[in-house]
């Protein structure tokens, strides 16, 4: 199957990967349901598209129910049915996949996320060659750059800003996300053949460090294209 769904399967095949990856399944009446009364926060993604498009949140407050597609206005519903219709209307004719939302950590307001790049060496051995986060444009569900209105800052800046971690912490934090891109590469091999690959964490904002939750997207090419992400790169390497 290809897609997000597809992707997601695929990686859910490695236990060890699979820690790291929010429930997710078809969106339909009886998933949404099921997911909003377990996590009270879901994620409803076109299956096929990319760079943020077509991305809703949909969550429960004591009061209501809200939903924004990207960054757009909150819409308000008194319960899950009217809800889940309104979110029908706006994906009847596509795939949808509805995920758990991870309560993003944030600097401000604003949620991050983070983007590790990997390249393939002289050697043709993946190599990691950075990282950044990518912080959510004003009340946008979407850290993607461009879609989001966002920006991206050194992920050193955004584990302290938003967690306040050590230096050892940030450290130890870095080196796992590394070990975990490399885990991710191995698999993407089997997937299909790419020379760099971008792989896109989230860190719940509960946990002091670590990476207990996360969200995983491949974007074959996009650190390349984006000229705004290529010079936090090379500021990065400097
Ligand atoms: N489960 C989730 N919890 C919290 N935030 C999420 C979740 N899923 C997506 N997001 C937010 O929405 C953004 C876009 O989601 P995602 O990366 O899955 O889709 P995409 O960028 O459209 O597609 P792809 O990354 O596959 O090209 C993420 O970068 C993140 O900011
Ligand atoms: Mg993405």
């Amino acid at each position: 199957m290809p897609g997000k769904l597809g992707l997601h399967l695929f990686y859910s095949k490695d236990p060890h990967i699979r820690a790291y990856l929010p429930s997710t399944t078809v969106l339909n009446r009886d998933s949404f349901y099921r997911l909003m009364r377990r996590y009270q926060s879901v994620y409803i993604k076109p299956n096929m598209s990319h760079m943020g498009k077509g991305i809703m949140k949909a969550w429960s407050t004591d009061k209501e129910y809200r939903l924004v597609k990207e960054k757009g206005d909150v819409k308000s519903f008194r319960n899950l049915k009217s809800t889940y219709n309104s979110i029908q209307k706006q994906t009847s004719k596509d795939l949808y996949i509805v995920q758990r939302a991870i309560h993003l950590a944030k600097i401000q307001t604003r949620p991050f996320d983070i983007r590790v790049m990997m390249m393939r060496n002289s050697q043709n051995e993946w190599q990691y060659t950075g990282m950044l986060a990518k912080i959510a444009g004003p009340s946008s569900v979407i850290t993607n750059v461009n879609r989001g209105g966002g920006y991206a800052i050194p992920i050193e800046n955004a584990l302290d800003t938003s967690l306040r971690l050590t230096h050892e912490q940030q450290h130890r934090t870095i080196k796992d996300l590394i070990a975990l891109s490399h885990r991710i590469c191995h698999r993407f091999n089997r997937y299909k053949y790419s020379s760099q690959i971008g792989i896109d964490f989230g860190i719940d904002q509960h946990q002091k460090y670590g990476l207990l939750k996360s969200i995983l997207t491949i974007h074959p090419m996009i650190c390349l294209t984006n000229s705004k992400l290529k010079r936090c790169i090379k500021k990065l390497k400097a």
